[in-house]
């Protein structure tokens, strides 16, 4: 990892993921965890302080970028909830199958490598009947949009750590083998045009 990605793009980032919009975005979302819960790229920890302390036992964060995982415990310290945070990959989560009533992702799955192995864990690792809660910018329904969200793609992702705009993540969701509960797909008004269309809502595990 370069010096840009380790010590200048974890404050970018949460710069950039810390504005009103993504907190408004991030308030509809996080508080309906509930129990055990996972969050694959915990970041800078911007989502820690939604949790709601009486419906959430434990928080596990996971994140590859230690830079990151020392602003979130920075976060984590103030807080009412147990949170445990630790480097890894969504790819390969390091906890147990079958475990987490919650699994939160908020403007990850546009970074993972590969979105349909860390869904796959995600899959794994919770309960079933768990519940998948996503809030995430995806590729624009705006033809001309999406044009551009596909030529600009690489740049963005070198400029942005890897980040994907042109990402379908609800389509991923189904394809994992979630059922749907809750699906707003919408355009974020005040949102710069290339993230603008965003996905947010809730997916289940299928209960046994
Ligand atoms: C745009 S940031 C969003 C951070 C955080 N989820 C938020 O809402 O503020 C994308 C995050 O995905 C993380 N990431 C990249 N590859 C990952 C992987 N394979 N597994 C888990 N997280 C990953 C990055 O380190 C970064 O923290």
């Amino acid at each position: 990892m370069g010096f840009y990605s380790k010590y200048i793009l974890p404050k970018v980032i949460d710069l950039a993921c810390g504005s009103k919009i993504m907190t408004r975005q991030r308030a509809r979302v996080v508080p309906q965890a509930s129990g055990t819960v996972v969050e694959i790229g915990v970041g800078t920890g911007l989502n820690l302080g939604h949790y709601d302390a009486v419906r959430v036992r434990q928080v596990t964060g996971i994140d590859p970028c230690t830079t990151s995982l020392a602003m979130a415990r920075a976060r984590a310290t103030s807080l009412p909830v147990a949170i445990t945070l630790a480097q890894g990959s969504a790819e390969a989560l390091p906890c147990a199958a079958n475990s987490a009533d919650t699994v939160v992702s908020t403007y990850t799955l546009c970074t993972v490598p590969r979105p349909e192995r860390a869904l796959a864990e995600v899959y794994r690792v919770l309960k079933p009947g768990g519940r998948f809660l996503f809030c995430e910018h995806v590729a624009s329904p705006h033809m001309r949009v999406s044009a551009w969200q596909d030529r600009l793609n690489g740049v963005w992702g070198r400029c942005f750590g890897g980040c994907n705009i042109n990402r379908n993540v609800a389509r991923l969701v189904c394809d994992a083998g979630f059922e749907i509960g809750e699906h707003v797909s919408e355009d974020i008004a005040g949102e710069m045009v290339f993230i603008r269309h965003q996905s947010a809502g809730w997916a289940r595990k299928p209960a046994l």
